[in-house]
């Protein structure tokens, strides 16, 4: 069974949006991983088949029912695949649980939408919550096509040596050195010198400091985390010298 993401949503109309195009889009055709919609409203029961109601307490907006959610969650059931909320109040999504997630047998995504979704489910169902950011999106599914983007090309077989993960953000704890291509003089702009010159242990010097520069300067919570386990450092990338994580900043 390859990787399989099952998405419950009141807009299965939605997917596979993305995912339909480029890496994601073609393993997607190559069948290197599984996508299907689950319709949340198809498991509304009742005559007039909510899926929402008012919250107990007062308050504005509505909140999605426990017992319709539980019934849709029974219906998307993958075997030791974790079942992850999409919410702005959850647990930033890092690269790290991406590439966990990447090496499971797939995951169930839970779309909100609406104020929220009763807590007795989530609580009940043990659900994971995962928010992509410091913002709020008028609901999950944008969410869930960040996640699914994220760990798809880390499957077997769907990135290429031309997009190899070895080098990029955050796989080595820093955010990625700047990059640059031909014509070498643009609107009067030179490449930097050191690139042009050939010497391979300079260039890798040079994008290991511009790549902890950015990330010292940009993201204070990343540079520190760097500064503080240097072992988590990508081999591919490590230097035996790191004269900026010596300086103290
Ligand atoms: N739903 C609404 N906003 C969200 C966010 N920032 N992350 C995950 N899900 C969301």
């Amino acid at each position: 069974m390859n990787w399989t993401a099952r998405v419950l949503t009141l807009f299965p109309e939605m997917f596979p949006g993305p995912l339909g195009h480029s890496l994601a889009g073609r393993a997607l055709t190559r069948g290197d991983w599984a996508l299907e919609t689950i319709d949340i409203r198809a498991h509304a029961t009742g005559r007039h088949r909510s899926v929402d109601d008012t919250p107990f307490g007062g308050g504005a907006g509505m909140v999605m029912r426990p017992d319709v959610l539980d019934g849709a969650l029974t219906a998307a059931e993958i075997a030791d695949a974790p079942l992850v909320v999409l919410t702005p109040r959850g647990r930033p999504l890092t690269q790290a649980r991406v590439a966990a997630l990447a090496t499971g047998p797939g995951v169930v995504l839970l779309c909100g939408r609406y104020e929220g979704i009763d807590q007795r489910v989530i609580d009940a169902r043990g659900m994971e919550e995962l928010s992509v950011g410091d913002y709020v999106l008028s609901g999950g599914e944008p969410a869930a096509m960040v996640l699914l983007d994220a760990c798809v090309r880390l499957l077997p077989g769907v990135m290429g040596a031309a997009e190899s993960a070895s080098e990029e953000s955050f796989a080595g704890g820093l955010l990625e050195y700047p990059h640059y291509t031909r014509p070498a003089l643009w609107k009067g702009h030179a490449v930097p010198e050191v690139l042009i010159g050939g010497n391979h242990a300079a260039i890798a010097a040079w994008r290991r400091s511009e790549a902890e520069r950015i990330t010292r300067e940009r993201r204070p919570d990343l540079w520190a985390a760097y500064r503080a386990a240097p072992s988590a450092v990508a081999p591919e990338t490590a230097t035996t010298a790191r004269p900026e994580a010596a300086r103290v900043t």
